[in-house]
């Protein structure tokens, strides 16, 4: 075992240190389904560690739901989970852009946004019991007094000063050394993409998608007027560097950007490896492609650190890295970010004639929960509470759902893919689900081609007996249209 745990070990605390040899072995098969991992006392005698750090890490390693406890007998690694869903084919990409139309499918998932007699498990919002909700506006409170009259003022681009501090630190946790200067404050993430996309492209452009994709970015590229060209995404690896090359090859001087979520991307839970993120930075750089770089999710990881981003990489400038708090601390304080590179000043030049400035109430007190209200410990726990959801959740599917669904096994985030037999379509089941309360987000909404037919995308930030029974349900109806 003395390799391997070298070979993981991490910056992290010392359970999460040891909860990731572990769980590092059961992911490659060195510890199998029902094998008896090492007892506490065996293992606290092996990586000189004491009981209790190792009882802490079997109980990170239980919760998301990699080991369980049998009485009198010890731990034991936990039986499988359905299959990843199938890889895309990656050998024929879209040979050209597409004018993105989204009928009306969009509208009705939008419209259950609204309605708050749904269960909402078709969106990606966070739980907000799991969020700070009293500390944080405690600290709102307390800066707008603090600093009464610049929280009335416009705190013009690039914005709030000691924000851009605190995420200036944070990014050295991703990989990126940068200055408070090279940072702009936005309303959220999805206004940094926007601004990106703004200085980037003209209408008629096309852009680079993974896909399935989060389709807020489709309907972004409609309403610019762009084009889409979708690039297939492997729920192992992410984005397909073989098949965008082709792409590029195939558009050159068309393609105007490129997104891409790197961390825990939204539908299919993956994180790219180091290598995949150097490789796709390079390659866009070849092409002079800017890469608009989404890493909303990068602090969800399950694991006891952060994912580097692909901006890490970036030596000319040439990545625009996008973020915000909305999946962490609170989506309503809309606030969020750009670290731009070689096109900051343009960014904070659309941003001032777009939308003047980001609210300065809310950056202050999110400056403040950075400096002195815990978010790395907030993040921690949160962060254990998602792996044991979705684990959950996949759990659940793997019992109710029709035999051959495969489900995503994401490594941080809370949304489960879901690809169904190919008999079923989602959007009956949506359909089905809705009459009794439930939204679910149907897969053909994850692509401007409407592949993903027999796939859905479910929220686990959220799980107790309520949300079983509506997966048990949910599985119940796709087997009934699977037999009708
Ligand atoms: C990948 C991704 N980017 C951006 C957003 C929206 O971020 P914000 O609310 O900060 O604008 C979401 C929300 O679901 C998302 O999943």
């Amino acid at each position: 075992m003395q390799n391997i745990m070298e070979n993981t070990g991490g910056k992290g605390l010392l359970y999460e240190k040891v909860a990731g040899r572990i769980g590092y072995m059961i992911e490659q098969g060195a510890l199998r389904p029902g094998d008896r991992v090492p007892s506490i006392r065996n293992l606290s005698k092996q990586m000189q560690v004491s009981i209790n750090t190792v009882k802490e890490a079997y109980s990170q390693l239980e919760d998301q739901q990699l080991i369980e406890a049998r009485p009198q007998s010890g731990y034991y690694v936990r039986g499988r989970l359905p299959e990843l869903p199938a890889e895309p084919v990656v050998d024929r990409p879209a040979l050209n852009p597409s004018e993105v139309s989204l009928d009306k499918v969009y509208q009705l998932v939008m419209r259950d946004l609204l309605n708050p007699g749904l269960l909402q498990l078709g969106i990606a919002i966070p739980n907000t019991e799991q969020l700070p909700v009293e500390k944080l506006n405690r600290m709102l409170a307390r800066e707008t007094r603090r600093y009464a009259t610049q929280a009335v003022s416009y705190d013009l681009p690039p914005g709030n000063l000691r924000l851009r501090q605190q995420v200036a630190q944070r990014l050295l946790l991703s990989g990126c050394t940068l200055s408070p200067e090279q940072i702009v404050t936005t309303s959220g993430c999805v206004e940094a993409v926007v601004l990106a996309l703004r200085v980037l492209c003209q209408p008629g452009n096309a852009v680079a998608i993974e896909t399935p994709v989060y389709f807020n970015f489709l309907q972004l590229i409609e309403e610019l007027g762009l084009k889409a060209l979708e690039i297939p995404a492997s729920p192992r690896g992410g984005i397909s560097l073989e098949a965008l090359e082709y792409a590029l090859t195939n558009n050159r001087g068309q393609v105007k950007a490129c997104i891409v979520i790197s961390n825990f991307n939204n539908p299919l839970g993956i994180r790219m490896s180091d290598a995949g993120k150097q490789q796709l930075v390079a390659m866009l750089e070849t092409y002079q492609v800017p890469l608009i770089e989404d890493d909303i999710y990068g602090d969800l990881s399950y694991r006891d650190e952060r994912p580097l981003v692909a901006k890490a990489y970036d030596t000319t400038g040439n990545v625009l890295l996008c973020s915000s708090f909305s999946k962490t601390l609170a989506p309503g304080y809309r606030v969020g970010w750009i670290a731009a590179g070689r096109y900051q000043e343009q960014i904070e030049r659309v941003k001032m004639i777009t939308s003047v400035a980001t609210p300065s109430p809310t950056q202050l007190a999110i400056a403040e929960f950075l400096a002195n209200g815990g978010y790395d410990h907030h993040l921690r726990s949160i962060r254990r509470v998602y792996a044991r959801q979705t684990a959950q959740m996949a759990d659940a599917i793997g019992r109710f759902f029709p035999e051959g669904t495969r489900v995503s096994r994401p490594q941080g985030g809370y949304v489960l893919w879901v690809e169904m037999p190919e008999e079923i379509d989602s959007l009956q089941l949506y359909e089905q689900a809705r009459k009794i309360g439930i939204s679910i987000a149907p897969g053909m909404i994850f692509s401007v081609e409407g592949k993903f037919r027999n796939c859905i995308r479910l929220n686990a930030a959220c799980w107790d007996s309520c949300v079983e029974g509506a997966i048990e349900t949910l599985g119940r109806q796709a087997c009934d249209l699977l037999n009708s």
